[in-house]
């Protein structure tokens, strides 16, 4: 698959139009010849491979899709070996020093970066989004004290779908446009009123004379004074990490976001799902997972200690490991750049010490290196958002904010693409075989099944 990425992406090497692989199948003695493209062979091809005229055909059997494109894309490329990182061509390393987040936003949903009459515009249509309906905070007021945030934004997400039903028209692109503006305009908003609920703060309306980070911050941290101002380190390095998350390609929540897409449900039902598939600690739930790691390792000295726990097999180590790299993250490396300057006018989060001997014994580590474990973009990001005043169970809301323009691309992309259909993977049944009911009276205690269930 990253070679097939290479090749559409990069030009290292164009499909040919011969390009075939020829397969036998031993069970009939047939063979057969797929067309290759981009590095890959459709999977649909080998349903012809049959054994017989009652026979379905070949199925592949990819478990967490380890192997199998499900779409092509323009949009992110990722070379896991290598640790590139590139959005619409642009390497992450440039974005994130020469750009603010909405322009990488308006590059990542129209494919150019904008010129300064777009990216006045752009900044305009957001902005004008940023206010919610004063119901919805009236239906964030009713979750309890402490609830976790990304429960209350997955929810009010969900809830925008009734506000704004017109969103149903997804074919329609005036529509299309106008929900993903106003859905990026209204994130960092549900977000803050997440946040502040949590802490019995009252909302903070948006201000709109700030730009897209700075308004966050006021609407997180603003108490009595008449106008918020946010140190512009601070508002940079938030700026910066937006960028750093605002896609991924097929990650998990962009994989929900297609698929929940695909049924044409509206986009923020879909959004709401793709929310569900970040929140979990081996996606985005990480960096907050990290942050409660490096409390329960507690003291430099008892790095070691824990890396032997994990090698043992008692859990992981939350903040390392990635599916697709298999060097280190670039994201991570930016991300511990901007570490420093954080620190330098927060002054410097005692978890990094921890942090980085964690990091430096395991990059030493047999274990570590022979499985490629490298620290994700989640393993400096929590100490950072910490030292920023956040307490972790807000971590992963920060991540959703971003990644919600990279949802939102994914999503347009795949409704414009014609090849995509409502998203229907197979299985292969590996259940009973056809079996008659026996009425109650006559059916003996299920042992068996019990002892199924029992496992
Ligand atoms: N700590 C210890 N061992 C690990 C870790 C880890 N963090 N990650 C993978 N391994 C081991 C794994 O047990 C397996 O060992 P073995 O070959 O002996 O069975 C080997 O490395 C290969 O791992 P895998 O489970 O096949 O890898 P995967 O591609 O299925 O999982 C992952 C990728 C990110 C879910 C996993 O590395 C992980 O759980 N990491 C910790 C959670 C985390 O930091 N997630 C954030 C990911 S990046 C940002 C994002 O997506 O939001």
């Amino acid at each position: 698959m990253l070679r097939g990425q290479r090749t559409i992406f990069e030009g290292v090497r164009h499909a040919m139009p011969n390009e075939t692989l020829t397969i036998t199948d031993n069970r009939t003695g047939k063979t057969y010849t797929l067309p290759i493209d981009k590095d890959a062979i459709r999977a649909i091809d080998l349903r012809q491979i049959k054994t017989g005229p009652e026979d379905f055909g070949l199925l592949s059997y990819d478990p967490a899709f380890q192997n199998t494109a499900s779409c092509q894309s323009a949009i992110t490329f990722l070379d896991g070996d290598r640790g590139i990182l590139r959005y619409r061509g642009y390497p992450i390393e440039q974005l994130a020093e020469k750009c603010s987040f909405l322009e990488v936003a308006y590059l990542l949903l129209n494919g150019e970066l904008p010129g300064p009459d777009e990216l006045d515009e752009w900044i305009a249509n957001v902005t004008r989004h940023t206010m919610i309906h004063e119901n919805l905070k009236k239906f964030m007021e009713g979750f309890h004290y402490d609830a976790h945030p990304m429960g209350m934004l997955m929810s009010t997400v969900a809830a925008l779908s009734t506000f704004y039903p017109e969103a149903r028209s997804i074919h329609d692109a005036a529509t299309r446009k106008l929900e993903i503006t106003r859905l990026i305009g209204k994130m960092p908003t549900l977000t803050a009123y997440a946040y502040r609920h949590s802490l019995g703060l009252p909302y903070v309306y948006p201000d709109n004379d700030l730009g897209y980070t700075k308004n966050f911050m006021n609407m997180l941290w603003r108490r009595t004074e008449p106008k918020f101002s946010a140190n512009p380190v601070l508002a940079r390095a938030l700026e910066v990490l937006f960028i750093l998350h605002a896609d991924h390609e097929q990650n998990c929540s962009t994989s929900a976001m297609r698929a929940v897409g695909s049924s044409f449900a509206d986009p923020y039902a879909t959004t709401a799902a793709a929310i569900a598939a970040l929140s979990g600690p081996l996606h985005g739930g990480a960096n907050e997972e990290v942050l409660r790691m490096l409390d329960e390792i507690g003291s430099k000295d008892r790095v070691p200690a824990y890396i032997e726990q994990i090698k043992a097999g008692r859990g992981k180590l939350m903040g390392f490991g990635h599916r697709v790299y298999k060097n280190y993250d670039p994201r991570a490396r930016i991300i511990k750049q901007v570490a420093e300057e954080v620190f330098e006018v927060t002054g410097r989060n005692p978890k990094l010490d921890i942090a980085l001997e964690l990091e430096r014994i395991a990059l030493e580590d047999e274990f570590f290196v022979k499985r490629k474990l490298y620290p994700n973009v989640d393993f400096y990001s929590g100490i950072i958002y910490q030292a920023m005043g956040f307490t972790p169970d807000v971590f992963t809301v920060l991540f959703a904010i971003p990644r919600t323009v990279g949802w939102l691309a994914q999503w347009q992309e795949m409704l414009l693409d014609g090849e995509q259909k409502i998203a229907r993977p197979r299985q292969l049944y590996i259940g009973k075989p056809a079996r008659q009911v026996v009425r109650i009276e006559e059916r003996e205690a299920p042992a068996a099944m019990l002892a199924t269930v029992a496992r």
